[in-house]
């Protein structure tokens, strides 16, 4: 398959893209500083990202933005990058990617267990990716040509636990999560939050 991943140069889309490649498929690894670049924030680098590529059999995404810090605390910008970046980003990624993507494609975004599971001085990220996980539920009831959507929530990734000074023992490392998004890839699932196996949170 013909697949553009977003985000490939972060540590989930690195282990996404090396697994999809090593699984034989032609992955294009793109982000704001990585050929075809892509800006998600930004519709307008969507489009030309898109005009860039042809059509593609998947679209993942394992970029975006949302701020953490305590409720009392967040500024409007940081509340609204979140909104602009992760949510927005992902959502225009799909609604200007229709037209791009192959009969019987998929787009496969990211949320994170924030969403159901969150921890204190989260509620701007968990209220992007909660929002992100309804539009996946909502947007493929109108996908046309057996075009899916689903979203990964991955648990924190070990690799990130330990960049934070957290115990990164009980997560997974990226390479587990990506195994999530391949299996998500090769799946009929549609509108559906999936969970890596172990973590449902
Ligand atoms: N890591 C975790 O523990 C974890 C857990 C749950 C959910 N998530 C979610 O998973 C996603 C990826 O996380 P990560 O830890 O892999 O991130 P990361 O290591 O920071 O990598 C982010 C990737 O996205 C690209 N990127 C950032 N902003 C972009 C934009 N506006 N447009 C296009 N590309 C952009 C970056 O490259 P450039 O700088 O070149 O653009 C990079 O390739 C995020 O949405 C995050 O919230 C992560």
């Amino acid at each position: 398959m013909k697949v553009a991943v977003i985000g490939a140069t972060g540590t989930i889309g690195q282990a996404v893209s090396t697994l999809l490649e090593n699984e034989g498929h032609e992955v294009i690894k793109s982000s704001r500083n990585n050929e075809p670049k892509i800006n998600i924030d930004r519709p307008g680098s969507i489009d030309e990202f898109y005009d860039q590529i042809d059509n593609v059999d998947a679209v993942i995404c394992a970029a975006g933005i949302a701020n953490f810090g305590a409720l009392q605390e967040l500024t409007d910008q940081q509340i609204q990058r979140g909104i602009q970046s992760k949510l927005m980003g992902q959502v225009n990624l799909v609604r200007k990617g229709i037209e791009h993507l192959n009969e019987g494609g998929v787009f496969i975004l990211t949320s994170g267990m924030l969403a159901s599971k969150p921890w204190p001085k989260t509620s701007a990220v968990a209220m992007v990716n909660a929002g992100l996980e309804g539009f996946t539920r909502a947007a493929a009831l109108d996908l046309p040509d057996n075009k899916r959507i689903c979203i990964v929530s991955p648990p924190l990734i070990s690799e990130t636990a330990k960049k934070m000074g957290r115990d990164s023992d009980p997560w997974p490392d990226a390479d587990k999560v990506a195994q999530t998004y391949l299996s998500t890839l090769n799946s009929d699932a549609n509108g559906e939050v999936i969970y890596v196996p172990g973590y449902e949170y």
